[in-house]
């Protein structure tokens, strides 16, 4: 079915533009923390990574430090890291234990942050009511496999939060995904200047040139919202079809078994993401199960095909996404604040980019990929700490992305910046994050240009 033109001839909003404060003041670092971090739901760790009663992560956000804990079979609690009687910090990283126990002065809370034991109680002549001594506790829900943590009591619902993403990314069920890699690392660079360089395409031909020879990576990206998202579109509006607008894509040539193959191959070994290894495999036997001249689509279906069978048959089952909700959902969300979420028929890029407790020009950079597998067949995984220069653990493309982020931080610096002036059609996402910032911390934000 032909989709109307709206792609073309849809009006895109003015241009704006935003000065560099936000990426290098400290006065602005502060606004977020006293009035966006506080304020946000914030997604903490994924469940799979505390999956029996005891197991905990602490999430540590600017100056706060949140517990995250599977308090029983089907119940995660969160409340503040921080001892009721001094105010030690109670635990760090991820573990499991039966209990916490304060290392300071050996004062003891249980698995929903209740005080269990405070030593030689008595001292305080019966003035310590539970209420004092309780660990206060942070809102938290889970979507998508995540668990989300919200600081302010008065925060409405995550779900409320995260639409319209939730609902367009309900279908391709993250939340059966599990993590095939994770690793992280510091930038010197503020939080936004390292998430921006994921939630756009428009760097694709500066950024990663290598890639134009396979494929056309011009995107759209919208406002929805809180978030932001992109997804595909075709320069020849002859090929506006909804199926053309798909996650998954034919590449560039003439020969769509061969650019297929050439688009998957280069992906899964210089991304390391936004692929399957099925899909690989079933791309690289394109040109051997159809014969030379099949066209486009009919080799797009093969492809498609071939890898749903081929993971149905190792019990990793495709959810029925059809290509207009693709098309719909696109391809990349931004998730105010500081998430992206690059998804898939059966995996997704994940980034999460938070600031350094102190200095405003450097960051707390996350990657993740997680995919579909066999019950049982999840392969063990930890956040392992990787230099931003290790291409064997990053790959080429994202080593290219890394290579922005200082400079972009000295160019923010420079008396001959006169702001941000991103693209209204492809880098929307951008313009729509400092819009949502700025309210939040109480600052000017983009203008018109
Ligand atoms: S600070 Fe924790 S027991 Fe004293
Ligand atoms: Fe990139």
């Amino acid at each position: 079915m032909n989709k109307p033109a709206d792609i073309r001839t849809q009006g895109w909003p003015a241009p704006e533009c935003f000065g560099a404060e936000a990426y290098i003041s400290r006065d602005y670092a502060r606004a977020e923390a006293d009035r966006l971090w506080p304020k946000v739901w914030q997604h903490a760790c994924r469940l799979e990574e505390i999956p029996a009663v005891g197991d905990f992560v602490a999430y540590d956000i600017m100056d706060d430090t949140i517990l995250i804990v599977r308090s029983g079979p089907d119940e995660i609690s969160a409340f503040y890291n921080v001892c009721a009687h001094r105010g030690r910090r109670l635990a760090d990283g991820c573990g499991s234990v039966q209990e916490f126990r304060c290392s300071y002065h050996a004062w003891k809370y249980n698995l929903k942050g209740e005080c269990t034991r405070v030593l030689d109680s008595d001292d305080w002549q019966g003035r310590l009511s539970g209420d004092r001594l309780n660990l206060p506790r942070v809102q938290v829900d889970t979507w998508g496999g995540w668990v989300w943590i919200n600081m302010d009591p008065d925060a409405g619902p995550l779900r409320e939060y995260l639409e319209p993403a939730a609902s367009l990314l309900d279908p391709f069920e993250l939340d059966r995904m599990r993590y095939r890699w994770r690793l992280w690392c510091h930038f010197d660079c503020n939080w936004k200047v390292a998430l921006e360089a994921f939630i756009e395409a428009y760097h694709v031909e500066g950024t990663h040139p290598q890639l134009m020879s396979v494929g056309d990576f011009t995107m759209w990206s919208r406002a929805k919202g809180l978030h932001g998202h992109n997804g595909f579109d075709e320069r020849d509006p002859g090929k506006q079809t909804e199926e053309a607008n798909t996650i998954n894509r034919p590449g560039k040539g003439e020969d769509a078994r061969l650019s297929i193959a050439a688009l998957q191959r280069e992906t899964w070994d210089t991304v390391n993401a936004r692929t399957t290894w099925t899909l690989v495999d079933a791309a690289l036997r394109l040109k051997d199960e159809l014969p030379e001249g099949t066209p486009t689509p009919e080799v797009m279906a093969h492809w498609l095909k071939s890898a749903r069978e081929q993971d149905a048959a190792r019990g990793v089952v495709w959810p029925d996404v059809s290509p207009a909700h693709q098309a719909k959902a696109g391809s990349s969300w931004h998730v105010f604040p500081n998430m992206t979420i690059a998804h898939s028929i059966t995996n997704a890029l994940i980034y999460r980019v938070r600031p350094d407790r102190q200095e405003p020009e450097r960051c707390i950079f996350e990657a993740a990929v997680i995919e579909r597998f066999p019950e049982g067949g999840e392969p063990e995984t930890e956040w392992e700490y990787a230099d931003p220069s290790d291409v064997e653990k990053w790959r080429p493309v994202l080593l290219q992305d890394f290579d922005n982020m200082i400079q972009v931080q000295r160019g923010m610096r420079s008396r001959g910046y006169r702001g941000c002036i991103p693209s209204p059609k492809q880098e929307q996402t951008v313009a729509n994050l400092h819009r949502n910032l700025a309210r939040y911390v109480g600052r000017g934000g983009p203008e018109p240009l």
